[in-house]
């Protein structure tokens, strides 16, 4: 096992009518900001239940933060934020209104550009504190410290990481979660998957404790998945997928492990360039990674093929074979297409997005840092 470093002190507060206690979570006299996305909150209550649980309290509010979130929104949250005074923050939706509050608390103080945060890779010094209630089971992003943010004038999708943007406390209902509609609770299903498997299937490092915690996310995301996108009231079934997501990536199952990160880099890279939803792009991009990095991964794959999908029979390529066909199976029976030319996408992006990748510092990727020009390009060839 690699050597590590782990924390994470973030304050959890897990399940039905949990929002009503946010207010002994943000300081009193605090002037707060809610920020919020295109309305959903407002449609299906949670908006509601959060005014009602900071009755009294000084609170100011900034929407219309998109999916995947764009600087030049962002930047007026900022000003809002210096303007008045706020001195606590509260998002509230999905991944990208808890990215873009990450990248609005780090921007508040920072000297300069805060642009330059992700582009220059600008040392964060200090952050409004902030805390989320979480609308929607995918990215981790409301117990990690990781925000994705997209500048539009340039169409440049980039991320940065800091321990001082990790939320002080999240709210995890996943009765909030009811409204989503088939296509985000598929993306949710594969983002988390993905996450787990960018984690994982590397190479042995002899850590089983970490790569059973793995597989065990992987298996109740296969189970669980198709019983909340059948049932999207079934409570039990939303609660499985909500949390499984935010261990997908709260940094426990990948202390101490290699880690890939190529399919995020080049999927980021494609809704850049296309405006596909971030799990769009993760479920084109990684059974052909799998398939094309075979050679790399095929201790792995086998073991993965093993106990996440009971494959044992067959020779080992027969296995990897199949496991890889399972994997873009699940993700097809989750609603989210596998292929570039299910979104319309042709062969011609693949010199954009190796350029891109080249400009944006990316153009080595993998756990083996062997993900070059040519095995991106082959692996999205493969993903036509
Ligand atoms: O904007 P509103 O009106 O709220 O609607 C949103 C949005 O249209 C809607 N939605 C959210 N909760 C809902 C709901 N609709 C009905 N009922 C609810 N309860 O869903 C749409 C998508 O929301 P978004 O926040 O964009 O989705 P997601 O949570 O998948 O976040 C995606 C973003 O996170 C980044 C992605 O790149 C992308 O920008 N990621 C962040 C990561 C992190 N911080 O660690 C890691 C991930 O790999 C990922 O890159
Ligand atoms: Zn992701």
């Amino acid at each position: 096992m690699d050597n590590f470093v782990f924390y994470n002190p973030v304050k959890i507060l897990f399940g039905k009518g949990q929002i009503a206690n946010i207010a002994a979570e943000i300081p009193t006299d605090a002037k707060i900001l809610i920020t919020y996305g295109g309305g959903s909150i407002k449609a299906n209550g949670v908006y509601d239940q959060v005014k009602s649980a900071l009755v009294g309290r000084n609170v100011f509010e900034f929407g219309g933060i998109e999916p995947n979130p764009h600087l030049e929104t962002l930047l007026k949250a900022v000003e809002l934020i210096r303007n008045e005074g706020i001195d606590f923050v509260l998002a509230v939706g999905g991944g990208s209104v808890i990215d873009g509050t990450k990248f609005i608390a780090a921007a508040v103080p920072f000297v300069g550009d805060p642009w330059d945060i992700l582009a220059k890779n600008a040392p964060v010094t200090a952050a409004v504190p902030f805390g989320a209630v979480l609308t929607l089971p995918a990215t981790g992003s409301e117990m990690n410290t990781s925000s994705v943010i997209t500048k539009w004038e340039t169409k440049e999708k980039l991320f940065f990481s800091s321990s001082l943007v990790f939320p002080r406390f999240s709210v995890l209902d996943p009765e909030t979660t009811f409204s989503l509609p088939p296509r985000q609770i598929g993306n949710g299903i594969v983002d988390a998957y993905t996450h787990v498997m960018e984690q994982y299937l590397t190479y042995p490092v002899n850590a089983p404790l970490q790569d059973r915690w793995a597989e065990s996310i992987l298996k109740t995301l296969i189970e669980e998945g198709p019983k909340t996108l059948a049932n999207p009231t079934d409570y039990d079934a939303r609660a499985n997928l909500v949390w499984s997501a935010t261990l997908a990536l709260n940094g426990l199952i990948g202390a101490g492990v290699p880690q890939d990160w190529a399919t995020h880099m080049i999927g980021h890279e494609l809704t850049a360039l296309h405006g596909l939803d971030h799990a769009q792009t993760l479920a084109i991009v990684l059974p052909s990674t799998l398939s094309i990095r075979r050679d790399r991964k095929w201790q792995k794959l086998l073991q993965y093929a093993e106990r996440v999908w009971n494959i044992v029979d067959g020779s080992e390529e027969e296995r990897i074979n199949e496991a890889i066909a399972k994997t873009r199976n699940f993700f097809e029976s989750v609603g989210v297409r596998t292929r570039l030319s299910d979104y319309g996408v042709g062969l011609e992006t693949i010199p954009l997005v190796v350029e891109n990748l080249q400009k944006h510092g990316l153009a080595i990727l993998g756990e083996q840092q062997d993900v070059d020009s040519q095995v991106v390009e082959k692996i999205l060839t493969l993903s036509a």
